[in-house]
């Protein structure tokens, strides 16, 4: 048997105004909370046993695990304050099983990958690695951890989030998900925020441990911004992302008492959330509407984020716009990059405009 820890008490600060109510992991992508779609790839790759290391908004995790079936046993664990990655990493180790020498999982509650669980846990075995991190190669990595390898794959310095151009010394960065030899966890101090970015990797180096790294250049995706968010959903209702927890995939997905008017256009893997409307001739273009969102008559929304029970009004335009729950747009505005209007606002008709010509 294999343990994991998800780590999901993260505030999800660059998702907001969405994750005002909702912790990252809880918002619904591809038709369930991002967090099946890890949990159900855990459980699939053998893991028998998830401790969800909460802090943010934790009794939202805890109503929806109450009422689950995910096949697997999920154990939350809490955090009175948050405690940092490396913290709650500490903070879940009275719930876990394994002996000191055994294999745990970790993942970042945010991630979205394809990598080989099974055979990440392997080479963390046959290399006797006290810590084996998932490393994926991207094109810009200052916005990561920045993970440098030797020629035999063993770690050798751990740059967070650098900021000088010196500190890029690799396009190879933490994915967010490691091996840990159980016993490691022990050596975590208990009782005060760590980061296991920032303190226990270099302390770690420092001390001699042996850090692998494994290097995956599939799938992979942080969700951690609206843009970055609708892409990883689109992914997986397209089916360009893997997970075993999406219903169906295709052009489009749309949940049960969905409404699409005939003549609407709905693609490029958008979702439309369980009771949700979308009037006549609207176009939705890879795009998330979650939960009993109105996209009226002639709207177009592209690539953006509609909260639960937002109304988008007739005409208007949303491109890589962020809605948040329960906000009213009325007709004929614009609302263009990046724009986030806050739950529960409410915008007249025809007062947003962008104009090309200013
Ligand atoms: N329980 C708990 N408590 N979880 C936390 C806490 C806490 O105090 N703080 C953060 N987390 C969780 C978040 O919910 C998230 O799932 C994960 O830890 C990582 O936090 P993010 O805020 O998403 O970090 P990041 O994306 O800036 O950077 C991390 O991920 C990158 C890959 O996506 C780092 O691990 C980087 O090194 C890495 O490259
Ligand atoms: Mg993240």
């Amino acid at each position: 048997m294999t343990e994991a820890v998800l780590l999901v008490g993260g505030q999800g600060t660059r998702l907001r105004p969405l994750t005002v109510n909702t912790p990252k992991p809880m918002l619904p992508v591809a038709g369930v909370p991002f967090t099946v779609h890890q949990i159900t790839r855990a459980r699939d790759a053998g893991v028998t046993r998830i401790i969800l290391a909460t802090s943010y908004k934790a009794e939202v995790f805890k109503a929806f695990i109450d009422d689950a079936d995910l096949g697997i046993e999920v154990v939350i664990a809490t955090e009175d304050e948050p405690l940092g990655t490396g913290g709650a990493i500490r903070h879940a180790l009275p719930y876990l099983e394994s002996g000191p020498d055994e294999p745990v999982l970790i993942f970042n509650g945010d991630v979205l990958s394809g990598v080989d669980l099974d055979g990440l846990v392997t080479h963390h075995r046959d290399t006797g690695s006290d810590v084996t991190l998932y490393l994926t190669p991207v094109e810009d990595p200052r916005a990561y951890g920045l993970v440098p390898t030797d020629h035999e794959g063993r770690v050798t310095a751990f740059l967070e989030k650098p900021k000088t151009d010196e500190e890029i010394v690799t396009n190879n960065i933490n994915a967010g998900c490691y091996v840990f030899k159980r016993s490691i966890i022990d050596s975590i101090p208990a009782g005060r925020p760590v980061s296991v970015e920032r303190e226990t990797f270099p302390g770690l180096l420092d001390s001699g441990a042996l850090v692998t790294g494994v290097v995956d250049s599939g799938y992979w995706l942080d969700l951690g911004t609206p843009l970055s968010f609708v892409q990883g959903s689109c992914d997986l209702v397209l089916g360009s992302a893997p997970s075993p927890a999406v219903p169906q995939t295709g052009d489009y997905l749309e949940l049960p008492e969905a409404q699409v008017a005939s003549d609407a256009q709905v693609h490029g893997g958008s979702v439309i959330g369980r009771g949700a409307v979308v009037g006549a001739g609207a176009v939705v273009t890879g795009a998330v509407v979650f939960d009993g969102a109105e996209i009226a008559d002639g709207a177009h929304v592209a690539h953006s984020i509609v909260g639960a029970g937002a109304v988008v009004g007739a005409g208007t335009v949303l491109n890589r716009a962020v809605i948040g729950d329960g906000a009213v747009i009325g007709r004929g505005n614009e609302l263009l990059e990046g724009v986030r209007v806050w739950p529960e606002a409410r915008i007249p008709d025809g007062s947003v405009r962008f104009s090309s010509d200013a």
